[in-house]
């Protein structure tokens, strides 16, 4: 007796299952319409046709029904499902042809100039550079330009120059010899100037620049390769004051620089008396730092007036000729004019570091 009739529970269930399906059918297609990408494609597929979705949902309720009102409801279900299918499948088709569309567009715009490599930028070396401003001024100062092998023999780089096997100069320029004996990687450009005067005889002015070799323990100031310019002039009536002029007009021509101080002191060179050495004002600094070793000066320059012993041993008269030799570290002249602080940057092969002198 209590039992509802079937016409009765097929009639409030149909009702309110056919209402249900009318609601998600509007909100389906207002989410459809919604769509703009794959992503929202997949959240909306999800909310309607995911195994916990709203029309999951509804099958669930399906099984509460007796088997006539399945009859009736489950076409309807599977209906609402095959429509919800069909209009995502088309809203991914037409996504799809957006994005060809769009694809299609931005080829037929496409600027292939836009797009070209970077061109790739060479300059020479800051050492090249440092010197070529060098044989500029030497150049206009009537000087040659002379070189030398790197690969020298001991006689040029130390006997020729007053300093003899046992000399304890030597020491201060430690070598890199060669299995071959008596020959060595030049440790000065000093080793040209009794090439250039067995040539000829004065006057003589040249400028020669290169590499050279030390074996020393490296800092931010020296290195074990590194690059020096000789200078030397020689002819009657050459002295101190000729050295000293020339030194002032080439130094402050290469650093453009009227603020920097230079100093002049005694020093050692065997193939020089009296010999001097210059030095620059540190550029980093104005009380001492790392780079001057706290002491503010930068040694720049070696320099002196040609030993006599030089002189005769080359062929040359000292007692109707004179001259002067200077011998600079061309890095430290780089370092000092652009304010770099580590001489080891020079043959690091950093494009970042070289690129700055371009
Ligand atoms: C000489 O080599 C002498 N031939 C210079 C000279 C020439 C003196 C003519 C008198 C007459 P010295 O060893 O001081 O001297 O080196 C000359 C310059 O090379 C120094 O002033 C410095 O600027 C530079 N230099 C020396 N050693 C190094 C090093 N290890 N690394 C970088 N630069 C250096």
């Amino acid at each position: 007796m209590n039992k509802k009739s079937p016409s009765m529970l097929i009639g409030i269930d149909m009702k309110s299952i056919s209402q249900e399906i009318e609601i998600i059918k509007k909100e389906l297609a207002a989410a459809v319409a919604a769509i703009t990408h794959e992503t929202s494609l997949e959240a909306v597929r999800v909310a309607f046709l995911g195994r916990k979705g709203k029309i999951a949902d509804l099958m669930e309720q399906l099984k509460s029904l007796s088997v006539e009102e399945k009859k009736i409801v489950g076409p309807l279900l599977n209906q609402l499902k095959t429509e919800a299918q069909e209009q995502l499948d088309a809203c991914a088709t037409t996504l799809k042809e957006k994005e060809l569309a769009q694809k299609k567009l931005l080829q037929k715009n496409f600027d292939v100039s836009a797009y070209r490599y970077n061109e790739l930028k060479g300059t020479s070396h800051i050492y090249t550079q440092i010197i070529a401003d060098l044989e500029d001024v030497f150049i206009s100062m009537g000087y040659d330009i002379a070189d030398g092998p790197e690969v020298e023999n001991e006689y040029y780089n130390f006997e020729s120059l007053n300093i003899p096997a046992d000399h304890p100069a030597r020491d201060a320029q430690d070598s890199f010899f060669l299995e071959k004996k008596g020959m060595m990687l030049r440790t000065q450009c000093s080793s040209v100037q009794a090439r250039e005067m067995e040539k000829s005889q004065p006057p003589i002015a040249i400028f020669c620049p290169g590499r050279v070799y030390r074996q020393e323990a490296t800092d931010q100031t020296h290195d074990f390769l590194f690059t020096q310019a000789e200078i030397l002039l020689v002819d009657k009536n050459i002295s101190v004051s000729n050295l000293l002029a020339t030194a002032h007009t080439f130094l402050r021509k290469i650093f453009d620089n009227e603020t920097l101080e230079i100093r002049v002191r005694p020093g050692f060179f065997p193939f020089v008396e009296p010999g001097l050495e210059i030095d620059a004002s540190c550029p980093f600094c104005t009380t001492g730092c790392s780079v001057c070793k706290h002491t503010r000066w930068i040694e720049l320059l070696g320099t002196g007036m040609v030993h006599p012993n030089v002189l005769r041993s080359s062929g040359i008269d000292p007692t109707i000729y004179s001259g002067f030799a200077f011998g600079m570290g061309i890095e430290r002249i780089a370092m000092i004019k652009y304010g770099i602080n580590d001489i080891r940057l020079f043959h690091s092969s950093k494009i970042k570091f070289l690129n700055q002198f371009s």
